[in-house]
Formats: C-alpha cells, sequence, structure tokens
C-alpha cells in the first residue's frame, strides 16, 4: 500500500519584509512603488496599507506573494531585489488580477469576422510601418482562429487602434515613457475592443525602441478576450519582453490553448485527432493520458500539501508544486474506494479527506477509512431529490466547505457542521465566468480552480472574477 507522509508547514512571520507603512512610509520609493503597482496590477484595495501586521495573512503580504507567483518569481512575499528589479519592467498597462472584466462571463466576440480601424499615427514611425505592424499582429490570431479582421477607416470598428499620451478620456491615464505602454479593453460594443498605445514611447519596427508589432498583438489578445498568462513563453505574459527573437517570433501553446477555447481552430485546419469518448477505456485498465488535451478529471483534493487528481481507476498524486505528477491506481492507496468518484476535498484542521460517490461518502486520514463511514451525503443536509453531487471544495480560510450540483452549489459550515441557510444558489450568480458543468474545483494560491470537462477556470474570489482560462491538465506538466 502506497502512503501518505504527514508534512508539518509551519508559518513563520516574515520579518524582513520592508515594512509597507509607518515610518517608512513615504520615505522608500520602493515602498510607495510596489504599493502603487500593487493597486494598479493586483487589485490591492486602497485601504489595505494602514497597520502593516508584518504576518503571512497581512493583505500586503498576500498580495507581494501572489504577484511572485503570477510572474514567476520565487514566493517570499518580500520586496527582494528580483521582485523590485521586475516590477520596474515595462508591461502592458491592464491589471494581471481583478478589476479587467466588467462584463460578467468569458467575454468574447459573438462574430468571427471583425473589423479594425487605425484612427491615428504616432510621429515614431512612417504610417505603413504602423500600418504593416498592426497587420502582422492580427494576422498572428487570424492563423489559428477562425476569426477574420477587415480594416475600414472611417466610422466604428469593433477594435479601434490609437496612440494617446497621459489622460486620454478613459479613466487609465497613461504614465509617461517606459512602464505602462498599452492597454486594450475586451471583446463588447463602443469602446470594448480598443487598443490604445502610450505615445510617450519610443515606438519601432525593431528592436531598438519598444517594438510597436510586439505590443500590439499581445493588446490585441486582449480586444479578442484573452486575460494575462502567468506562463513567461506565452505573448499573454504581462511584461514586456524586449529579447523576443522578433524574426522567429510565434505564439505560445498557452497562447493557442487560449484562444482557441474562445474561438476554435482555424476552419481550413486539418481536423484534431480526436479522442474518442464513448466507452470509458479507463475501466478495461487502460490508464488515462496526462497529455491528452481532452483530458477532463472526476474530481481533484489537495492531501498533506501535495495535490491529486481523480480519473476512472486512477489518480495522479502530485508532490510538489513543479513535480511531474505520478499516476497510481486509487486502490493503492484506498483499497475500500470505488473508481470514477464525483468529488473530493480536504479539511485540513481535522486532516481528513472526504470522497464522494453517487449517495455515499467516505472520510479517510492517511490511507484509513474513519469508523462509521460511507455514509449517505444526506446526512450533511442534502434534500433526497439530490442523488449525487459533481465537485467540492473547502475554503480554508473561512471553514466553508462548496458543494456543486448542476447549475447550484451548496455551502457547508464546517465550523457548526450544517449546511447554511440561503442555499442552494446559482453558481452562475456568485461564480461569474464559470462556464459549463462543474467537474472539480480546487482551491490553492488564493483561486479557485474549476474543472469543466478539458476547460479549467481560475477564479479570483475577491475579485469575483474568472482570472484565468486553462486546460484541465494544465497541473501536469505536459507542455
Ligand atoms: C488619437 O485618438 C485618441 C482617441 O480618439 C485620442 O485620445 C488621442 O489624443 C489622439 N492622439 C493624437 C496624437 O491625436
Ligand atoms: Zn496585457
Amino acid at each position: 500500500m502506497k502512503h501518505f507522509a504527514i508534512f508539518m508547514l509551519l508559518c513563520l512571520p516574515v520579518c524582513s519584509a520592508y515594512p509597507l507603512n509607518g515610518a517608512a512610509k513615504g520615505e522608500d520609493p520602493n515602498v510607495d512603488f510596489a504599493q502603487q503597482y500593487l493597486k494598479n496590477y493586483y487589485n490591492l484595495g486602497k485601504d489595505e496599507k494602514q497597520v502593516y501586521r508584518r504576518k503571512d495573512n497581512d493583505p500586503v503580504v498576500k498580495k507581494i506573494q501572489e504577484m511572485q507567483k503570477f510572474l514567476g518569481l520565487e514566493v517570499t512575499g518580500k520586496l527582494d531585489s528580483n521582485t523590485l528589479e521586475v516590477i520596474r519592467k515595462s508591461r502592458c498597462g491592464l491589471p494581471d488580477v481583478g478589476q479587467f472584466n466588467t462584463f460578467p462571463g468569458t467575454p468574447k466576440w459573438r462574430k468571427n469576422d471583425l473589423t479594425y480601424r487605425i484612427v491615428n499615427y504616432t510621429q515614431d514611425l512612417p504610417r505603413d510601418a504602423v500600418d504593416s505592424s498592426i497587420k502582422k499582429a492580427l494576422k498572428i490570431w487570424e492563423e489559428v482562429t477562425p476569426l477574420t479582421f477587415s480594416r475600414i477607416y472611417e466610422g466604428e470598428a469593433d477594435i479601434m487602434i490609437s496612440f494617446a499620451v497621459r489622460e486620454h478620456g478613459d479613466f487609465y491615464p497613461f504614465d509617461g515613457p517606459g512602464m505602462s505602454l498599452a492597454h486594450a479593453y475586451p471583446p463588447g460594443p463602443g469602446f470594448y475592443g480598443d487598443v490604445h498605445f502610450d505615445d510617450d514611447e519610443k515606438w519601432t519596427e525593431d528592436a531598438s525602441g519598444t517594438n510597436l508589432f510586439l505590443v500590439a498583438a499581445h493588446e490585441l489578445g486582449h480586444s479578442l478576450g484573452l486575460f494575462h498568462s502567468t506562463d513567461p513563453k506565452a505573448l499573454m505574459y504581462p511584461l514586456y519582453n524586449s529579447f523576443t527573437d522578433l524574426a522567429r517570433f510565434r505564439l505560445s501553446q498557452d497562447d493557442v490553448n487560449g484562444i482557441q477555447f474562445l474561438y476554435g481552430p482555424p476552419p481550413a485546419s486539418p481536423a484534431d485527432p480526436k479522442v474518442p469518448t464513448e466507452a470509458s477505456p479507463l475501466e478495461s485498465g487502460t490508464p488515462p493520458a496526462s497529455c491528452d488535451p481532452a483530458l477532463s478529471f472526476d474530481a481533484v483534493s489537495t492531501l498533506r500539501g501535495e495535490i491529486l487528481f481523480f480519473k476512472g481507476r486512477y489518480l495522479w498524486r502530485k508532490l510538489q508544486w513543479k513535480s511531474k505528477p505520478e499516476l497510481h491506481l486509487i486502490s493503492a492507496f484506498w483499497p475500500f474506494l470505488p473508481s470514477d468518484l464525483d468529488a473530493a476535498y480536504e479539511v485540513k484542521s481535522m486532516d481528513t479527506v472526504f470522497i464522494f460517490k453517487g449517495n455515499q461518502f467516505w472520510a479517510v486520514r492517511g490511507n484509513d477509512l474513519q469508523a462509521g463511514y460511507p455514509r449517505s451525503i444526506h446526512t450533511l443536509g442534502f434534500p433526497p431529490t439530490i442523488k449525487k453531487i459533481d465537485a467540492a471544495v473547502s475554503d480554508k480560510e473561512n471553514k466553508k466547505t462548496y458543494f456543486f450540483v448542476g447549475d447550484k452549489y451548496w455551502r457547508f459550515d464546517e465550523k457548526r457542521l450544517s449546511m447554511e441557510q440561503g442555499f442552494p444558489r446559482f453558481i452562475a450568480d456568485d461564480f461569474p465566468g464559470v462556464d459549463g458543468k462543474v467537474d472539480a474545483v480546487l482551491q490553492m494560491f488564493g483561486f479557485f480552480y474549476f474543472f469543466s470537462g478539458s476547460a479549467q477556470f481560475e477564479f479570483d474570489p475577491n475579485a469575483r472574477m474568472v482570472t484565468h482560462i486553462f486546460k484541465s491538465n494544465s497541473w501536469l506538466l505536459c507542455a
């Protein structure tokens, strides 16, 4: 039998971090700069700078960690030299987290044939150089989707492209040379879809200044509905990469996955080899392929610092954030469990994982089944009409467990051990942007990850929006 070790995670106070308030406020320009950065790009609240308590649960420290995680830095929670260097880099003016998506749901164009218009020009480049940079930038998205772009010269286009400095009629003034280079709005009517370039940059065709093609390609990704990616190789990574080899530029797999999730592949491309989905081959013993792009999960849970992804008779066990997952039979750990599970979640304070199938659930601690299980799901307070649940996740911050069933969810209070009043509620009302049936949910890094078929939605509970869409198997490190 395989065993799960117990790891003790010691929460050490962050002692050497810069104090973000008190004596140093206003005196250390790095601290002020970092706070502004977190407000602009990480949705740090205006009221979150008062008392800096030097604890891991301080909102500013949490935001620094969130930023470090997003940008692929070492997650120290401190304004270390690496972090300070990165936040001084030129970047896209849109936030990485929060406040971007004012429409609920996943914004995308409801048509494939879009228009664009170049409203005005920069003095830095000849007009035809601007025209061709924009055209080339549109082409990289055109090549991997069914979308087409036609240029118009007057009137309202879907995508209006302009150059402006400082305050320019929206709520996002530019900031002079460097830092914020451009911004764009997600799909929609009016100013939605539009792209603004900061004309205080020196726009160039090569890499001697700020390369217009590269920034345009990134911004147009936003115009089409993509958010920022945490993948540093992706075009949609928020920082401007002046080292990009322009001659050999191509979209990363992450960019292609994102845009094809919204619009699908181009019609002319040879059909993807489709994996037959009728009879599940898993029952017959074939292990699931972790890199099948159509891979979905039955259930996902944490366990003592690991993550478990359940599929058929198998589970992937991911020991650490960066490590390759291991595939095992579920029965190797828990011989008493059935296959094809519905849901699983960990209650960390009890060191227990609850696992669901049909109208029953099991409680396990390490490898051991707890006495009195399996039990009926109705002992949790579900009405008799509920025959099974789709997914569950327990929020360790507020000690609530969320159960997802169809288009609704219930919330269970882990302190009072009872289902809360006022539920079920519609998933769409409280988790806007999460589309489709929920197969599994994982809480990590302050986000909820909703798995729905082969798609995965990263949901920021504070901003109440989907911040990223991945393939479900992104955790299995296939790329
Ligand atoms: C270009 O058009 C935009 C939007 O109409 C405007 O804000 C900006 O000032 C214009 N820029 C120039 C250089 O005329
Ligand atoms: Zn951007």
